[in-house]
């Protein structure tokens, strides 16, 4: 497989790192102490077509393939992690979610917005009692003819505050299980739909996380999503794609966090010379380095399988696990490096490290994704 990049996506690439480099670098730390929401950096980053990449320019996107999309969030999250899931949330599961499911007025009233980045969305899957057993819905959506009526919690929402547009997952029909349950559009205001507090979290602490709670929340029928008892299936078939942005988010957190510490390696002295003259310093950054680039390559794969119609459920699935404990281990062995430095805030990598672990944990955990792929490999 030739995963080398077009000329397009190399000019893509340098978009991201410019932006990255010039947007979201001054300031980081602040606003991942403050846990303050990038709001500017959004809105430049919906000017740069980073809010809509793969969704049709008839609807205001970028009409791009997946792959260059890993590669913009590769390059956003080796700086920030809180801005890139916002970007992922809201390509791979609202965008995306709604161009290939939405009705065409569905996609006239919500897609152009937020694929233009003038509003942006939130996907509402977890609750209290449903994390990664998602068929658990306690959230009811009651039919009433021409509407639903709405009840119930939503937990660790991402955007929760800052979206507009909110993609609600809800039970219908609780005698028919997981084929009861329906995906619903929200806006933000609708009467009886209130939104709870910030969560204040250890890693990604620029991007806004909010329980949402619902109290006879009326949504036209016309806001449903598919046909009646589709919702789990969209939740699950968003979900697949939603891995690989996690995933190449993961990859970033690695790769930014390498980066530092080779650089670091190759200024830093001790015992008279570079500390990348030390084995020991140098043969952790050749597992870094080795890891990564498998971790690249499994994302790509994933990527490549989306953008040519293959199932990707298990490429997608491999790629989020692998590059989810490689962000972990690798910005783990970059603070190593730093030393000292490495567990003070200036330097980046204690940052990229509380950022990595939420990539084992949300999108599925690692353990959801080596279910995904036990049940992949055990059909062949
Ligand atoms: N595509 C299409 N259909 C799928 C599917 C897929 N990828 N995966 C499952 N399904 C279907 C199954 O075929 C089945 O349908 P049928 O009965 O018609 O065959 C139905 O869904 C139920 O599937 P399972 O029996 O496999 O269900 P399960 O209870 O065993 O759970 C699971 C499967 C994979 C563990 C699932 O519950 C899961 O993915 N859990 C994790 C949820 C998750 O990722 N949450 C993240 C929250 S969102 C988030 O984090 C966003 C954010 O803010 C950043």
């Amino acid at each position: 497989m030739d995963f080398s990049l077009s000329e397009e996506q190399m000019m893509i690439r340098q978009a991201a790192r410019d932006f990255a480099q010039n947007e979201l670098l001054p300031g980081v730390i602040e606003r991942d102490e403050a846990q303050k929401f990038p709001g500017e950096q959004v809105k430049k980053m919906g000017e740069l077509g980073f809010m809509g990449m793969m969704v049709d320019q008839k609807y205001n996107g970028s009409g791009l393939d997946t792959l260059s999309y890993v590669i913009v969030m590769e390059e956003l999250s080796k700086v920030d992690a809180s801005a890139s899931v916002i970007v992922s949330v809201n390509n791979s599961l609202v965008c995306w979610g709604l161009e290939t499911f939405g009705t065409d007025e569905q996609k006239e009233k919500y897609l152009s917005r937020l694929a233009a980045g003038e509003i942006i969305g939130a996907f509402c899957l977890s609750e209290p009692e449903a994390g990664s057993d998602a068929t658990s819905q306690k959230t009811t959506a009651k039919d009433m003819g021409d509407h639903y009526v709405l009840n119930g919690t939503k937990n660790w929402i991402t955007n929760g505050n800052s979206a507009e547009i909110y993609l609600v997952i809800a039970q219908t029909h609780p005698e028919k299980g997981h084929k009861g349950i329906n995906a619903l559009i929200l806006e933000k205001g609708m009467e009886g739909f209130e939104i709870g507090p910030k969560e204040n979290k250890l890693g990604i602490r620029g991007s806004d996380t909010h329980s949402l709670i619902f109290n006879d929340v009326k949504v036209p029928k016309a806001n449903r999503i598919g046909e009646d008892g589709f919702g789990f299936k969209f939740a699950m078939k968003t979900l697949a794609g939603g891995r690989i942005g996690i995933a190449a988010q993961a990859l970033g957190i690695a790769a930014g966090a390498y980066e530092l510490a080779l650089s670091y390696s190759k200024e830093r002295k001790a015992f008279g010379t570079e500390i990348i003259n030390h084995q020991a310093i140098a043969f952790k950054l050749a597992d870094m380095h080795t890891k990564i680039q498998a971790a690249r390559h499994l994302v790509y794969q994933a990527a490549w399988d989306k953008d040519s119609g293959n199932n990707y459920d298990l490429s997608g699935a491999m790629a989020k696990l692998y590059a989810a404990e490689t962000a972990m281990e690798v910005t783990v062995e970059a603070v190593q490096i730093f030393g000292g430095n490495g567990f003070v805030k200036d330097y980046h990598v204690e940052r990229l490290m509380r950022d990595a672990k939420i990539t084992q944990i949300y999108e599925g955990t690692s353990e959801i994704q080596k279910i995904v792929i036990s049940r992949s490999i055990s059909k062949d």
